[in-house]
């Protein structure tokens, strides 16, 4: 047990000092407010600020651009929005329409060729013009004097047709209705300022998707061959599953060892002192979080820098830095301490003190070191970063639950209505208790689904199930799932790997031109998706990608012929 023997007291009143020196260095308060902004103190405001500049990056250069005050070269001035009209539901029973979302670029446009459309997925679609600026579908559209289109997904960005967001309004968010909006606007777009028609099946089609969107475009291949003419799946998580431990575990494998194994043992103390009850509270006061009711709420936010392995990217302007941060910050000795990466990690100059009373714990100098870090990721609002987590396909919610956190503590769900909606794969501890794990063991599916629950109590029309189902989606193929024209694209380290058919668990399978199966070395989610406006200025590995890419796009338009002409 972790509980300091009385001859330590000395070495423990350092520790306070180093402790409260810490807090106040960090700006983190112990406010007894449930609001998050308030328990994490103005440091967390600053993140957000952070948060919000980082997000402008991720819109290729276009902030800077717009500096520059130059309109015509911000995407999105040069991309104005546009609109479809769809049905609210197009299986009957409900009238109502409501208008989606599509942005073009036709710079590289000429008659007779392709449309390359993106599914925008779980965010909003201007989250995605960088990929229609400088990303994959500038890179496809100009290698085939194609369109290319980004369309936004139903129920998110302005793309919403309903009023609110209540548990029956959320019964026309499925994977069916999403799939018919796509099959529908493919078969009937008329394109504003282009006289050729462009609709599928008389156009090659190739739709393209990264995570959440990428089983959407496999599944678009499989459920509507006629007019999607290729696809691409980029870390297409087409394995839906109730859980998801294996999501750590290629963190734990492919991170940096040091940290890892830091993290490892500072959480079997965690959960050790959890279990002890009496230190709960001092434990979580540690980190400025005395006030939450639920432990398990509590693992789940000191689990969070972890999920931003996933926001890594090949291009600094975009990816994130966190996990990184987060990871020199566990290696590093605290201020005012001396090195001691060669101790123990059980010896004393390691240990700190968790004040109350008499009670007396060591977990380790790694819990004063997350202190700094571990929260700020935390802090990340709602609206996260456009390659965040993302979720499941499921029969009848497709959304991606966000919950900053704070899972179960009622004050993050009061009132709040949007779709945040699910955390659908959730990231569970591995189920054999011996397997090693970087996160709690307290993280469990039943915790994870709960949140669900929670927010959207059972409506008149709908009520969310208990579980989604998955055979539902695992029918369309699941780790299998293949069709000529259709390419699997995936990133040797992405934590969603484990659910796409790169899977450990997945039969192995050639990569050929007409099925393209290609593993991106070193690559986390969804690594194709981002590109430069100079291509060869690309890291090898992903000018690679793109170039195989495009060849292979190119081989499968060869192939094209018009439906009347065959
Ligand atoms: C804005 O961009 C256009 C197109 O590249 C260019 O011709 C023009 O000179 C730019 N104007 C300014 C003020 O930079
Ligand atoms: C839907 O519209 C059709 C055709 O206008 C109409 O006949 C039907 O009654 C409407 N249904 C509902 C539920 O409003
Ligand atoms: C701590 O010591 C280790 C081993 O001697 C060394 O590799 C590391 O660079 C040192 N770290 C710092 C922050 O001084
Ligand atoms: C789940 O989906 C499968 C395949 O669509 C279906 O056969 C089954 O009845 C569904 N199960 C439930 C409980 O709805």
């Amino acid at each position: 047990m972790p509980i300091w023997p009385p001859q330590h007291r000395l070495t423990m009143k350092i520790a306070i000092a180093i402790l409260a020196s810490s807090l106040v260095s960090t700006g983190f308060g112990l406010e007894s407010s449930p609001n998050l902004v308030r328990v994490l103190g103005p440091q967390a405001v600053n993140l957000w600020r952070l948060d919000a500049e980082a997000k402008a990056k991720t819109l290729g250069n276009a902030a800077l651009r717009v500096q520059d005050s130059n309109e015509s070269l911000n995407p999105l001035a040069e991309f104005p929005v546009q609109v479809f009209e769809q049905p609210l539901d197009h299986f009957g029973g409900v009238n109502g329409t409501f208008n989606q979302r599509y942005w073009v670029n036709s710079r590289h446009f000429t008659s007779g060729g392709p449309v390359i459309v993106l599914d925008g997925g779980e965010t909003s679609g201007e989250d995605r013009l960088q990929f229609l600026d400088t990303g994959i579908v500038e890179i496809l559209a100009k290698a085939t004097g194609g369109l290319g289109v980004v369309l936004e997904h139903r129920y998110y960005g302005e793309s919403i047709p309903v009023p609110d967001f209540s548990t029956d309004n959320l019964r026309f968010l499925s994977n069916e209705q999403a799939a018919a909006d796509s099959a529908n606007f493919m078969a009937n777009v008329k394109f504003e300022g282009i006289k050729d028609d462009l609709t599928a099946p008389k156009t090659p089609w190739i739709y393209y998707g990264g995570s959440y969107a990428g089983a959407r475009a496999a599944h678009m291949k499989i459920l509507y061959p006629d007019l999607v003419f290729g696809a691409i799946a980029s870390s297409g998580v087409t394995h839906a599953a109730l859980s998801n431990w294996q999501y750590m575990d290629i963190i734990r494998r492919a991170a940096d060892p040091t940290c890892m194994r830091n993290i490892e043992q500072s959480i079997r103390i965690v959960d050790t002192i959890l279990t002890t009850r009496v230190f709960a509270r001092p434990l979580k006061g540690l980190f400025g979080l005395a006030d939450l009711e639920h432990d398990v709420d509590f693992v789940s936010t000191i689990e969070s820098p972890l999920g931003s392995w996933q926001s890594k990217n090949w291009n600094p302007a975009i990816g994130s830095t966190r996990f990184d941060t987060f990871c020199a910050a566990v290696n590093t000795a605290p201020e005012g301490m001396a090195n001691f990466t060669d101790l123990p990690f059980g010896a004393r100059e390691r240990l700190v003190h968790i004040t109350d009373g008499s009670a007396l714990i060591s977990p380790s100098r790694i819990m004063l070191n997350t202190l700094k870090t571990t929260l700020l990721p935390a802090a990340v609002p709602p609206s996260r970063s456009a390659s965040e987590p993302l979720t499941i396909p499921n029969t009848k919610l497709s959304g991606s639950i966000k919950t900053g956190g704070f899972g179960l503590s009622k004050s993050a769900l009061n009132g709040d209505t949007s779709p945040y909606a699910a955390k659908l794969l959730p990231r569970t501890a591995p189920p054999d208790p011996r397997t090693p794990r970087i996160i709690s063991k307290l993280l469990t599916l039943d915790y994870e689904s709960k949140i669900c629950k929670q927010a959207y109590p059972p409506g008149k029309h709908f009520t969310v199930p208990p579980f989604p189902n998955v055979t539902a989606v695992n029918v369309l193929g699941d780790f299998a799932i293949a069709a000529d024209r259709l390419a699997i694209i995936d990133g040797e380290v992405d934590p969603w790997r484990p659910d796409t058919p790169h899977s450990e668990d997945a039969k192995p399978r050639p990569d050929t031109a007409l099925r393209p199966f290609k593993l991106i070395p070193d690559a986390v989610h969804h690594y194709d998706e981002y590109g430069l406006a100079d291509m060869f200025a690309e890291p090898p590995e992903i000018l690679k990608i793109h170039n195989e890419m495009i060849i292979f796009v190119q081989d499968w338009l060869a192939d094209f012929k018009a439906p009347d002409k065959v």
